[in-house]
């Protein structure tokens, strides 16, 4: 949360992109800092070291960035949770709801074995539509989900709210308004 004021500093934050009224969180100015990647991923995984996590599942494409180095740091694999249509092997497929329309994401079935301990990771929390199909997907295949670490969560859009809601243990590092 914004107990991270060296973290938050480093984040940009680009007025009416990408419509007019939104306020973009651009995180890759917190990655390209050596500092602040090590700090960012050494923070996302404080709270689930002691967690016995198997498997990261990063959502497509910045969960890519931030769960690869997240899984290294707790020996556990990583799962890459992609758009429809980019893996090659026997997929599960959730959708959910866009600001207009709806999207989907995929995992492979055989990504996690049955009772295996996953943590969900993202560099951002809004409404929360991508984390949750995640988590139902993760659910579907018969992980046993340990938590859900974000960079930034954006409360206002209510997402890590649902999550919470839905009986998650819901880690972030940044707010944003
Ligand atoms: N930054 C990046 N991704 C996002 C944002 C943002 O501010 N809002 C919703 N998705």
């Amino acid at each position: 949360m914004s107990q991270n004021p060296s973290l938050r500093e480093r984040v940009r934050s680009i007025p009416d992109y990408p419509k007019p009224g939104i306020i973009f969180r651009d995180i890759t100015t917190l990655l390209q800092d050596p500092a602040g990647f090590r700090e960012t991923v050494d923070l996302l995984v404080a709270p689930f070291e002691a967690s016995a996590v198997d498997k990261v599942v990063g959502v497509e494409a910045r969960g890519f960035i931030i769960g690869g180095a997240v899984a290294h740091q707790l020996h556990a694999g990583f799962v890459p949770a992609r758009k429809m249509g980019k893996l090659p092997w026997e997929t599960v497929s959730a959708e959910y709801d866009l600001e207009y329309g709806t999207d989907a994401i995929q995992i492979h079935t055989d990504c996690i074995a049955r009772g295996e301990r996953v943590l969900l990771v993202d560099d951002l929390i809004a409404t929360g539509g991508s984390a949750g199909a995640a988590l139902d997907l993760i659910e579907q295949v018969g992980g046993s989900v340990v938590g859900c670490s974000f960079v930034i969560d954006l409360p206002d859009l209510g997402g890590s709210a649902q999550l919470r809601e839905r009986g998650y243990a819901v880690s972030s590092l940044i707010e944003f308004e």
